[in-house]
């Protein structure tokens, strides 16, 4: 199967060392409701109803184009971002060059599925509905208030960061805002690279934390959910999309259906540097699994490799042509590191691996997207978050062992705050 990834890129340009990219300037304070794909988001006062309220919820997620006009812009950003491909010191200047390129037949793949991503109307109709739920299960810290901030697409994050402002959060004003990521799994291509933005975009509209660790008066004190991948509402969601398609399924046929979850790879470089992404991908099969009482095979595989360079396999096309071969022809594959659906799932998945497995027998569980489980599951992640009042994971404190990123340093230095900035090493 000949995927068309954005991430294919020539085999020269897949070495070198890791450099950031130059940004475009904020454009504009845009709402996040333009194009009429967002949730309208009323102004707050800092005395609002809550006694620890209002709290912002800011979903993070690399994002997609909404529309085939935003594609070059989308995989321009998404080959200048070092965090996610390296591609050396001249980054800034190769990336957009390879972006251009690809561009037309990115396009034709949006194009195909529907005419651009649905990421967004996901990601923000997900976070309006969990804000809702939040405010009657943690009336304390309400009114809690939606944002999307995508690291390649629109909404970016120093849009949000402007709409934060225009609402009354931040830039003398003080309050609340939790970064929730919207990647269960972490890892330092994805999380690791939106709180990276974010750091850079705090420091810039709201100036540095002092060298004693003061942070500059009435600005935004944020916190970090920063992974959740085995959380029960989580897994409980998984298990019912998987559910449901095994019953489309003869009764007699069920138990003996294959479940391929399926994951976005990652370059050996980076497995090989200790990003605890393939484990947490792992983690959350070995859960839903439990949760399914362990009554069908299942593999977990990993789509999307791109370029000559090594990658973590098996990959899910090639599962899917050895299996079908071997004559097992009942396939569920399963988006497991995705909350909504997007081009590797819609075009990669649907119009690729499955078309080309010609069998009705190969099907895909349905993507996370409007279920209410999920959305519950959201809220329940948030609320234990802000109880808890802890700034992030004890885990997000430990760098990867290979990591020689003074951008990571100083990022989870600034997330983890003053009490466990000591333990970020
Ligand atoms: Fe993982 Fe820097 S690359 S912490």
């Amino acid at each position: 199967m000949a995927f068309r990834s954005p991430f294919a890129i020539p085999r020269q340009l897949l070495v070198g060392t890791t450099s950031l990219g130059g940004r475009s300037a904020i454009s504009s304070r845009l709402r996040c409701n333009q194009r009429g794909l967002a949730t309208a988001v009323p102004p707050v006062t800092q005395d609002a109803t809550g006694s620890k309220g209002p709290t912002a919820m800011v979903f993070m997620n690399m994002g997609g184009p909404s529309t085939t006009d935003e594609v070059e812009d989308f995989l321009s950003r998404l080959f200048a971002d070092g965090d996610l491909i390296p591609l050396g010191r001249l980054q800034s200047y190769i990336g957009p060059l390879i972006a251009r390129r690809r561009t037309s037949k990115i396009q034709k793949q949006y194009a195909d599925i529907g005419g651009g991503s649905p990421i967004r109307k996901w990601s923000e109709y997900q976070c309006a509905e969990m804000c809702k739920l939040l405010d009657k299960i943690s009336p304390e810290t309400a009114p809690h208030k939606p944002y999307v901030a995508f690291r390649y697409a629109a909404p970016l994050t120093e849009t949000m960061y402007e709409q934060l402002f225009a609402d009354g959060f931040g830039n003398g004003k003080g309050g609340r805002a939790v970064a929730f990521t919207q990647y269960p799994q972490y890892s330092c291509s994805t999380t690791g690279s939106s709180l990276n933005e974010l750091w850079k975009w705090r420091n810039r509209l709201e100036g540095k934390r002092a060298n004693g660790g003061s942070e500059p008066a009435g600005a935004i004190q944020w916190s970090v959910i920063d992974r959740w991948p085995s959380h029960s509402g989580l897994v409980e969601a998984f298990a019912q999309n998987i559910e449901a398609q095994l019953k489309t399924y003869p009764e007699e046929k069920r138990d003996q259906v294959v479940l391929l979850f399926s994951a976005h790879s990652l370059p050996m470089s980076v497995v090989n540097r200790g990003d605890p992404y393939p484990a947490e991908v792992a983690a959350t099969v070995h859960a839903v699994m439990q949760r399914l009482k362990f009554k069908n095979p299942y593999r977990l595989c990993w789509q999307s490799q791109v370029g000559p360079s090594a990658w973590l396999g098996a990959q899910t096309s090639d599962t899917v042509q050895e299996y079908v071969k071997r004559g097992q022809t009942d396939l569920i594959l399963v988006p497991i590191a995705f909350t909504s659906d997007h081009i590797e799932t819609l075009y990669e998945l649907d119009q690729e691996v499955i078309h080309e497995a010609n069998n009705p027998g190969v099907k895909r569980a349905e993507s996370l997207n409007g279920s209410p489980v999920f959305i519950q599951a959201l809220a329940d992640i948030a609320r234990d978050h802000l109880q808890k009042g802890e700034l992030c994971s004890r885990q997000m404190t430990l760098r990867c062992q290979g990591c020689t990123s003074e951008r990571c340093l100083g990022q989870k230095k600034f997330f983890a705050g003053q009490e466990h900035a000591s333990m970020v090493v």
